[in-house]
């Protein structure tokens, strides 16, 4: 059916209506309405309907993916400055914040306080501008930041425009905040980077700040930041009375506050509340460094002002820093999956925070080395939540002369084989291809959850299976017999049964789960899906060459290298026709839907309409894909002015040739 444009504006309207719901219910509320695949559908859609009918709209929710890099930030300046917390370390110090408050206040009523966590990330500045989202900025030294918009835009909680809904929105609203990274985002994050042999970031405090930091805003987007809002600088159209409605008023324009606020009536209450949130905040997904008390009331605030830079109002009550001071027994290098050795630290056990720490990562030889570790060595920890502690300095004034230099072995130390180190990499990696070490890293990979999910196939069962000989590649999982399997510690024939049928159940997989399974360098979830939207198949995944898989939407050169690297290594391929003779079955995906569906597309010459990257995306907008070089798969080559080689190939092959003006045709231009 055909609709006119004016239908697929209205069409576009409401889904990037429905679509900033869902992101709003999601990131802000987090209380989805929807499931994930339902939003993707919707998503897909607004893409689909943005790109053929040229409709996109720097408001519209799928512009978070970043624009084009910037040579360097612009200056932006706050129209009020951005100050800074005075901090409180004890009860004592508390109590003296309280003091100067009735004090300046001549008054010795009650006060009615809004305590909050205090977010250990990075301080930030949003200007909406009628609604509109207009300038972000770091605090700079308070009066002068760096204008961070575009990286900003990309961040999911943050609205491009304020929600107009039954609470009127401000006709200006700076609003302050912290952008932060979770824990579990910045180790997901860390471990990338480790595998990548880039340096790693010491907190996920510094992970967001660096994550601000890129000039390339397409970076940014790839990192899942996040922000709690919790201030404001100049508002103009309402006029909120204390600081816990404006909170809430945020919430209603589509902002997301602060979390965890508790309203406290007296000193006694915020001493207890501060008790117990210390208590608990390991419970939190993201990193908190103590609380910060605000007087509530905005009258009260504003008569009590600000000195040095400080508001009156208000104070940051510091938690117990989570770092010891222990030594370096010794320094072992650990083998992960890709065969990259860790080198990490057993310690002399010490509390930090309420828990023994007893090994550190130094995450690779080059931390080591710019930190100087050394085995012997006094060295101060740190532990951030249920973050893996790391070592952050070493205490040269405890040196007595016997402290070790670690070296990375020449030989893996659970194989013997090689170790290598590829150039302008910081990892090390061990060369044996069948290292059990690999093996056990890739047996957990392949069994997990966004893989090829096979329940009970936990650690110790897979050290077990890989020491006994029983599993020497992934493709063996499927050959174990039930009187093996029983044989092993702590396998009755009931669990032996169990691991069975989850084998068996996890044959009936999909490409994209498949693709992830197989643990390619660089090939993670999001990866495998478009590799299995663009190719379709497993075999042609595998027969792409570099050039090919480059043509993949967000795949670049690195990644394609990896990929054709890892399929041109024939055990990989050996594995895979074991493992798919063994039964795994790779439920085809819905195809693609649209007139050039399954059609692949080269371009040679220039075209006079368009550019090449338009071509592409207006040929896979209807479902079909551009491909860099002619092969017998080719339904059409679309010859420009100046053609090169790839026309003669085409007429060799008896490819259709179509022209500029057949294509745009074709195209329904
Ligand atoms: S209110 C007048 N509330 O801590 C200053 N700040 O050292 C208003 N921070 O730069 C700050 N969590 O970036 C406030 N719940 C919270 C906070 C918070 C973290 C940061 C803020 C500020 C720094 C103060």
């Amino acid at each position: 059916m055909a609709s006119s444009r004016e239908e697929i504006k209205k069409e576009v309207f409401r889904l990037r209506q429905e679509i900033e719901k869902h992101n709003y219910h999601y990131y802000v509320l987090d209380d989805p309405l929807v499931s994930d695949a339902e939003y993707d559908r919707l998503f897909r859609r607004l893409v689909e309907l943005e790109t053929k009918y040229e409709l996109a709209s720097p408001d519209s929710p799928t512009q978070k993916v970043g624009a084009p890099p910037l040579e360097r930030f612009a200056a932006a300046r706050h129209t009020l400055p951005m100050l800074s917390l005075n901090n409180a370390n004890n009860q004592e110090e508390m109590a003296e914040f309280e003091e100067r408050v009735q004090r300046f206040l001549k008054s010795s009523e009650p006060m009615e306080y809004a305590v909050e966590p205090k977010i250990d990330g990075v301080a930030v500045e949003l200007v909406y501008d009628q609604g509109r989202l207009v300038v972000g900025s770091t605090r700079g030294d308070g009066i002068n930041g760096e204008d961070i918009t575009l990286n900003l835009r990309t961040i999911r909680s943050i609205p491009l425009a304020l929600h107009q809904g039954e609470k009127r929105v401000p006709r200006r609203l700076e609003v302050r905040g912290e952008v932060f990274l979770s824990r579990a985002a910045f180790q997901k994050l860390n471990r990338e980077r480790e595998e990548e042999g880039q340096p790693v970031f010491a907190n996920p405090r510094n992970a967001a700040a660096g994550s601000l930091k890129q000039l390339d805003s397409t970076i940014t987007a790839k990192r899942p930041l996040d922000i709690f809002c919790h201030g404001m600088g100049t508002v103009a159209g309402v006029s909120p009375t204390t600081h816990t409605e404006f909170l809430q008023a945020l919430k209603k324009w589509g902002l997301k506050p602060i979390s965890h606020v508790r309203i406290c009536h007296s000193l006694k209450e915020v001493l207890a509340h501060h008790q117990e949130m210390e208590r608990r905040r390991d419970q939190l997904a993201y990193e908190i460094d103590g609380l910060v008390i605000k007087v509530n009331s905005l009258e009260l605030q504003r008569r009590l002002g600000e000195i040095a830079r400080s508001p009156r109002w208000a104070i940051a009550y510091k938690f117990k820093p989570r770092q010891a001071t222990t030594r370096i027994l010794d320094i072992q290098p650990q083998v992960g999956r890709t065969g990259t050795l860790t080198p990490v630290a057993s310690l002399e056990p010490v509390p930090v925070g309420g828990v023994t720490v007893k090994s550190a990562s130094l995450h690779n030889m080059d931390e080591v080395e710019r930190k100087d570790i050394r085995i012997g060595d006094t060295v101060v920890v740190e532990r951030a939540g249920d973050v893996i502690p790391y070592v952050v300095q070493v205490i040269e004034e405890k040196r007595g002369g016997r402290e070790k230099k670690f070296a990375m072995p020449e030989r893996c130390p659970v194989c013997g084989s090689s170790v290598y180190r590829e150039e302008g990499e910081v990892a090390y990696r061990c060369a044996g291809l069948s290292c059990p070490a690999k093996l056990k890293e890739s047996l957990k990979f392949f069994g997990s959850r966004g893989a090829m999910d096979i329940e009970g196939l936990g650690e110790k069962l897979i050290d077990q299976l890989v020491d006994r000989g029983l599993v020497k590649d992934i493709a063996d999982l499927y050959s174990l017999k039930k009187h093996e399997l029983a044989s092993l510690e702590r396998m009755a024939d009931k669990s032996a049964q169990n691991l069975l049928d989850a084998l068996e159940r996890s044959k009936e997989s999909t490409l994209p789960r498949f693709l992830t399974a197989l643990g390619i360098r660089h090939v993670g979830e999001a990866t495998s899906k478009l590799l299995a939207e663009h190719f379709g198949d497993l075999s042609s995944i595998m027969e792409a060459s570099e050039e090919e898989l480059t043509e993949v939407r967000e795949i670049g050169p690195e990644v394609a290298k990896s990929i054709a690297r890892f399929f041109a290594q024939k055990g990989n391929r050996k594995v895979i026709e074991k493992l798919l003779k063994a039964g795994v079955r790779l439920r085809k995906e819905p195809k693609k839907e649209g007139r050039l569906a399954g059609s692949t597309f080269v371009l040679t010459g220039s075209l006079e309409s368009m550019s090449r990257s338009e071509a592409q995306q207006r040929i896979e907008a209807l479902g079909g894909r551009l491909a860099s070089s002619v092969s017998q798969n080719t339904a059409f080559v679309v010859v420009g002015s100046d053609p090169g080689s790839k026309l003669n190939r085409a007429k060799e092959l008896g490819i259709r040739i179509l022209d500029e003006r057949e294509f745009l045709k074709l195209l329904g231009a």
